[in-house]
């Protein structure tokens, strides 16, 4: 969809559709829609006193202007009571409208932006934005009947009256638009298969990334992965005929700015190899490159927008199969940073590749590290599909990411790191094991990972529970969610 923001009035306007909002049972037409509803001699507000449109959340309503306006159409649409409206609100609403236009078969419309509450325009046309491209995503690559019958928005041009606001509306309509493909692209990979998205086709991505960005990347081979020590990376590899890779993807090197790593689980395929798991649901398990998946897609957004950071990207990627060569329970690996693993299930193998690609990150000295991983089905036990669990050694960071959760609307919610829990994976022949108990298991998956970071400031954000999900939201279509990308721009964006 293009989208671009340009200086005119609704009302003279011309447009195959006109999106107007309204709150729930004003007194009387507000703003934009008093206007429209002026120069259409009073239909819409003689409309509303009938109570043919109450505004109520997610009401949609379309109205033939018959050549008595320059919109050939007007939608109504609800925004639900005004108490109660804020962003996330308004990303809902925007997804509703846009899902109602589409399915209407109309491939442009036009929308006049205005403030509305404690919103300025720009803020409002950002979170618009963001809500339209994200509640219209649809996945098709692989449908192949009925291609024709797909419907898509093509086009959509936000109105802006004063000519003093467009540049700031422009800019952050940029904004949206960027982030919103990037979390779009994110969407695509986790809802790709797991025998088209390879390690290698992750390779592949994170190339052509670095070519388009000028990033610097490197792609370790499982060979070199294994001189240089990356026992348990290696170890989970080596079960699979399909090539591991260890991607290294880096933004605005030597340019003196802040430098954060960013780590992301790249397990194209959990079977749980020889802790092999239950075939009900195993499908799902394409899903656990999602970490990967955002970590990519953070960095495409970070390159477009030229964030002033210093970024790297680290994906250790990887099938977790069984197989006569696989990583075997009971197996002792030793890891890049020298201390030993004993295996008990070869289906936490999430925890291992990690374990070597934060140490591996480490070498960077970075001012922050970050980790996303569908790590456990625990956290998704504990915190359903909403959340992300949220694990930090350090509160200032933990604090960073709470903020640009609020602003988002991508939910985090703090879990605790408590030395205790380490007693739950001391091992009697190892440094410790992969596993605990299952009580806690989202707890005890974060605290071995916490094993490799040292001193740096870290989180681990377990995205198990919203990576994907089965029911559709006010802006997130089931499927592939592409969930971190906002969270971690919003926070590359304010990093100070
Ligand atoms: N990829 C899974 C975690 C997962 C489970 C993600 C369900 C999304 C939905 C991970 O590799 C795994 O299998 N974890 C095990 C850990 C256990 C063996 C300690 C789990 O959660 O059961
Ligand atoms: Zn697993
Ligand atoms: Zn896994």
């Amino acid at each position: 969809m293009e989208i671009r923001a340009e200086l005119a009035k609704a009302e003279r306007h011309p447009c195959e559709l006109l999106l107007l909002f309204s709150f729930e049972s004003p007194e009387r037409p507000e703003g934009v829609l008093s206007r429209v509803d002026e120069a259409w001699k009073g239909v819409i507000s003689a409309l509303m006193k009938q109570g043919d449109f109450k505004g109520e959340s997610d009401e949609c309503r379309l109205l033939h202007t018959q050549g008595a306006l320059p919109a050939r159409r007007i939608l109504l649409a609800g925004l639900g009571k005004k108490e109660d409206f804020d962003l996330e609100k308004w990303r809902g609403a925007a997804s509703k409208a846009g899902q109602f236009i589409r399915d209407c078969g109309l491939k442009t419309f036009s929308f006049a932006i205005e403030r509305m509450e404690r919103f300025s325009d720009e803020e409002l046309a950002e979170s618009f934005v963001t809500g339209l491209l994200l509640g219209t995503y649809q996945y098709t690559e692989y449908k192949t009947v009925g291609r024709d019958k797909i419907k898509e928005i093509m086009e959509m041009v936000l109105l802006v009256e004063q000519a003093e606001r467009l540049k700031l509306v422009q800019d952050r309509v940029k904004m949206g638009t960027v982030i919103s493909d990037a979390v779009c692209m994110a969407r695509d990979l986790v809802n790709g298969p797991s025998n088209s998205i390879t390690p290698a086709a992750l390779v592949e991505k994170a190339r052509r990334m670095a070519n388009v960005y000028s990033m610097g990347i490197q792609v370790l081979e499982v060979s070199e992965a294994d001189t240089l020590g990356m026992g348990a990376f290696v170890a989970v590899a080596k079960g699979s005929q399909e090539p591991g890779k260890f991607i290294v993807l880096e933004h605005n090197r030597d340019r003196g700015f802040d430098t954060l790593v960013l780590v992301g689980k790249g397990i194209t395929f959990d079977s749980g190899g020889i802790s092999i798991k239950p075939s009900d649901g195993m499908e799902r398990m394409k899903d656990d490159m999602s970490g990967a998946a955002a970590v990519l897609g953070t960095l495409e957004a970070a390159a477009q927008l030229q964030l002033p950071l210093h970024l790297i990207g680290i994906i250790p990627a990887t099938e977790n199969l069984p197989s006569g060569k696989a990583y075997k329970p009971g197996d002792i690996l030793k890891t890049l940073s020298g201390q030993t693993v004993e295996v008990i299930s070869t289906d936490a193998e999430g925890r291992l590749i990690l374990s070597d690609g934060l140490t591996y990150g480490l070498r960077y000295k970075p001012k922050a590290v970050i980790d996303l991983a569908t790590l456990t089905g625990a956290c998704v036990v504990a915190l359903g599909d909403y959340v992300m669990g949220l694990f930090g050694n350090d509160e200032a960071l933990v604090k960073r990411i709470e903020e640009a959760s609020a602003k988002t609307g991508e939910k985090v919610w703090r879990m605790p790191l408590w030395d205790e829990y380490f007693d739950y994976i001391k091992s009697d022949v190892a440094d410790f094991k992969n596993v605990g108990t299952r009580a806690g298991g989202a707890i005890i998956g974060a605290i071995f990972l916490s094993k490799f970071v040292e001193k740096t400031p870290w989180v681990h954000l377990d995205i198990a529970g919203p990576a994907s999900i089965t029911k559709d939201r006010p802006y997130i279509p089931k499927g592939g969610t592409g969930a971190g990308v906002r969270l971690l721009v919003q926070l590359l964006r304010d990093w100070k």
